[in-house]
């Protein structure tokens, strides 16, 4: 069985991004700063702490900006050697020298299921990670760490789960579960995308990582178009949990904090906390926000 350092990470960024108009006409919204780095950076940094270095990228339109910034930028480097400036330097320089970074056009993005067919290819006959580009999780948690083990010690896939309200349910892919002899780890019997009010089989929604069993290229080639006439992950993970033949799929209960960064108020949300918790921001700009909060209540 192949180790998670030779296994791929695979992050989609081809979506429309349209709840983040007009942000994202002419930048991809994986691009969009939280705090001084764009959220694909968080998500690319993810993918690195687990192993994860080989990535590959499904872009769209208005790839350039997502691209540039994983390469070098000799101008800024050489202002910044002169200056002797190191520290905003190592800034430049991470986010090149991170991962090996490949990119693959989507072409039409009808959907993340057809995303991910785009990256058969390159990931060959092996199980990868699977990490969508707008949704960050607490590095402090190792989600992807702790799947990727429960894909080498089962062979089955593995969606990352969170508890919703159910009047959020309607966004989200929402599965039917068996309990496992772990508590956090659950078997997955059915899965629904964006089921209708009053039809979702539990208050459990897929959030955006998944360790994926190659099988489901096979499925995805014949996979047709589901809600929203695109062609729906959720739908061929369904097909796959159905088979008898196949290991199935496995979900961790997440309790950790996630940001779906595109969605506006989500994306303000987690550039609040997340500057927060930094050492160089976080207390002036709490004290900040505790003054402003005084005020707005009327005690300032
Ligand atoms: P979303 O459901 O967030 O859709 O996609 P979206 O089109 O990007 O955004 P909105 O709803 O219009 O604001 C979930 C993930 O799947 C990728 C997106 O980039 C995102 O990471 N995706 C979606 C694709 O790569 N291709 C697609 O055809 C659809």
């Amino acid at each position: 069985m192949p180790t998670p350092h030779t296994l791929k990470a695979v992050i989609p960024v081809a979506g429309l991004g349209t709840r983040f108009l007009p942000a994202t006409k002419a930048l991809p919204k994986e691009m969009l700063p939280v705090v001084d780095k764009p959220v694909i950076q968080y998500v690319v940094e993810e993918a690195v702490n687990s192993g994860l270095t080989d990535i590959l990228m499904i872009t769209g339109r208005n790839k350039n900006a997502l691209e540039n910034h994983f390469d070098r930028n000799f101008e800024l480097e050489v202002k910044l050697e002169e200056k002797g400036d190191e520290m905003r330097l190592e800034r430049v320089t991470r986010s090149t020298d991170l991962a090996d970074i490949h990119y693959v056009r989507q072409g039409d993005p009808k959907g993340l299921g057809h995303a991910v067919l785009k990256a058969r290819a390159h990931v060959g006959q092996q199980p990868f990670a699977l990490l969508l580009g707008d949704d960050i999780i607490d590095a402090a948690e190792d989600l992807l760490t702790r799947m990727l083990t429960l894909n080498a010690t089962t062979g089955s896939c593995v969606v990352a789960l969170m508890e919703v309200p159910e009047d959020e349910l309607s966004a989200y892919g929402v599965v039917r579960v068996e309990p496992t002899e772990s508590p956090d780890v659950v078997r997955v019997t059915e899965l629904v995308e964006k089921p209708a009010a009053g039809e979702a089989p539990s208050n459990l929604a897929i959030v955006g990582r998944y360790v994926l069993a190659p099988e489901i290229f096979d499925i995805l080639e014949h996979q047709a178009p589901g809600r929203g006439g695109e062609i729906q992950l959720t739908d061929a993970l369904q097909t796959l949990a159905a088979q008898s033949e196949s290991p199935g799929v496995l979900g961790i209960v997440y309790r950790g904090s996630r940001h779906d960064t595109g969605d506006r108020l989500a994306y303000l949300k987690a550039v609040v906390e997340m500057a927060l918790e930094r050492g160089d921001l976080g207390p002036a700009f709490g004290a900040w926000l505790d003054d402003f909060v005084d005020a707005r209540r009327g005690r300032g």
